[in-house]
């Protein structure tokens, strides 16, 4: 452990804890720190429990950022901007930090990922933007068993890709002026990601594909309901019938290989209303003459809980990610954050900080992401494809803030 990265976390809630769950396959690092308003003494109990250091818990983002060699922001959405500043600060009074992880979205506007690029870059901090699902393990098999075939026959052509489940687990997710948005910013991201990702040609960089139009819809579709709008309101306090925010969205973005003038086109869905077992993740990918198709709810581990045992059941969210259901055959996934990617992000980012160089998936990917998402929403507020080589397109983006972020979600939903 010696020689190894010292991590600290700042955020304890759940992604964290996936995290440190998935830091136990990797190498190379010890999770030195924690900090957090809430649940840092436990996470650094599971953590030194698990054998990933001596991990400590510190009371700010400043004093843990002098002791450790790389922090990952784990927090909320809302507190990004100003937690950066935070650590930028700590760098410019002598912390001797090598880089810097956040997990997605980066932003909630353009405005605000370019402020973390900028920030990231004025304390020459290394940074990896957390987009789980570009490493999973399924995806990147697919990729490499089709690398022959791709070479012959051409790349692909269409992805489809969504994320869905049942709802987010804390309040600050469903308030639309807290998360940035509805189900579009929070899982939208990851969709549009892989899409991208999967139709990149082989050997090709991450955004070497340019996107050119963007379509998009959202809908409120359940969670408006007046049942699922009281039981919203009394079980996460967010009420949808001042505030609501989407709980469907989904979009076509079309991308163009500057070498050949071919275009290629990437469908993500998105929803909060997924009524089967938990999150699922589904993409799959269409070729000349091949194609992949990955659905994380087919498991090799199926379990059978009946009626008469359904009172002594475990946890169910032991078994999946936002589980719905405690009995009957229920998919279970043993390793889950291996199988979405965490792993393979976390090894991705100590290796490359280790070596002095960004992770895969650097902070300005992250802001390309933004752009993104904030297209698809402003395809669908205004109802029209966005054209993105469209210079005025491109300025409004900078300073585009969707009507649902603003709390105005009434008016387009
Ligand atoms: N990659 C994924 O699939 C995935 C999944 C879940 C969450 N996330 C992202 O991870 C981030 C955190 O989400 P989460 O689900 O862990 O949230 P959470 O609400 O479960 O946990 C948030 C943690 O941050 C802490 N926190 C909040 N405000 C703070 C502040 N001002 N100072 C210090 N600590 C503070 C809380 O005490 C808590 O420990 C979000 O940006 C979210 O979008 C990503």
């Amino acid at each position: 452990m010696a020689n190894s990265l010292k991590l600290g976390m700042v955020g304890a809630g759940f992604v964290a804890r996936f995290h440190a769950i998935s830091l136990r396959q990797v190498r190379g690092f010890e999770l030195a720190g924690v900090t957090a308003l809430k649940g840092a003494e436990e996470l650094a109990g599971s953590a030194r429990a698990w054998g990933l250091g001596e991990t400590r818990v510190y009371p700010s983002i400043a004093e843990m950022a002098g002791e450790v060699d790389v922090v990952a922001l784990f927090a909320p959405n809302y507190v990004r901007v100003a937690m950066m500043e935070e650590l930028v600060a700590a760098v410019k009074a002598g912390a001797n930090l090598k880089g810097v992880i956040c997990e997605k979205p980066l932003g909630r506007t353009v405005a605000e990922a370019r402020r973390l690029v900028e920030l990231a870059r004025s304390a020459n901090l290394r940074t990896a933007y957390f987009e789980n699902q570009i490493f999973m393990k399924p995806v990147r098999a697919a990729l490499a068993q089709l690398e022959p075939v791709q070479k012959t026959m051409g790349p692909m052509s269409l992805s489809r890709s969504s994320e869905e489940h049942g709802g987010p687990h804390e309040g600050w997710f469903w308030d639309p002026t807290k998360q940035g948005g509805g189900v579009l910013n929070d899982m939208g991201c990851h969709s549009i990601a892989v899409g991208w990702y999967a139709l990149t040609p082989l050997g090709k960089d991450i955004t070497f594909l340019q996107p050119q139009s963007v379509s998009a819809e959202i809908g409120l579709l359940k969670w408006g309901q007046p049942f699922w709008r009281d039981k919203l309101l009394k079980d996460r306090g967010v009420d949808y019938s001042k505030t609501p925010a989407e709980d469907f969205a989904t979009g076509m973005i079309t991308y163009r290989n500057p070498e050949t003038g071919r275009k290629v086109k990437a469908q993500f869905t998105n929803s909060w209303m997924f009524e089967k077992q938990g999150l699922r993740l589904f993409m799959d990918g269409m070729g000349p003459g091949y194609a992949f198709e990955v659905n994380t709810l087919v498991s090799p581990l199926n379990i059978f809980i009946g009626d008469a045992a359904a009172e002594a059941i475990r946890d169910a969210e032991l078994a999946l990610e936002k589980s719905t259901a405690t009995r009957g055959l229920l998919a279970v996934q043993h390793n889950e954050g291996d199988l979405y990617g965490y792993t393979d992000e976390n090894e991705d980012a100590i290796r490359a900080f280790s070596e002095g160089r960004d992770g895969f998936l650097p902070w300005s990917y992250g802001l390309e992401i933004t752009r993104l998402v904030m297209a698809s929403y402003m395809a669908a507020e205004s109802r029209r494809t966005v054209d993105l080589t469209d210079p005025a397109t491109q300025k409004a983006l900078e300073t585009y803030v969707p009507l649902i972020a603003q709390g105005r979600g009434a008016e387009v939903l």
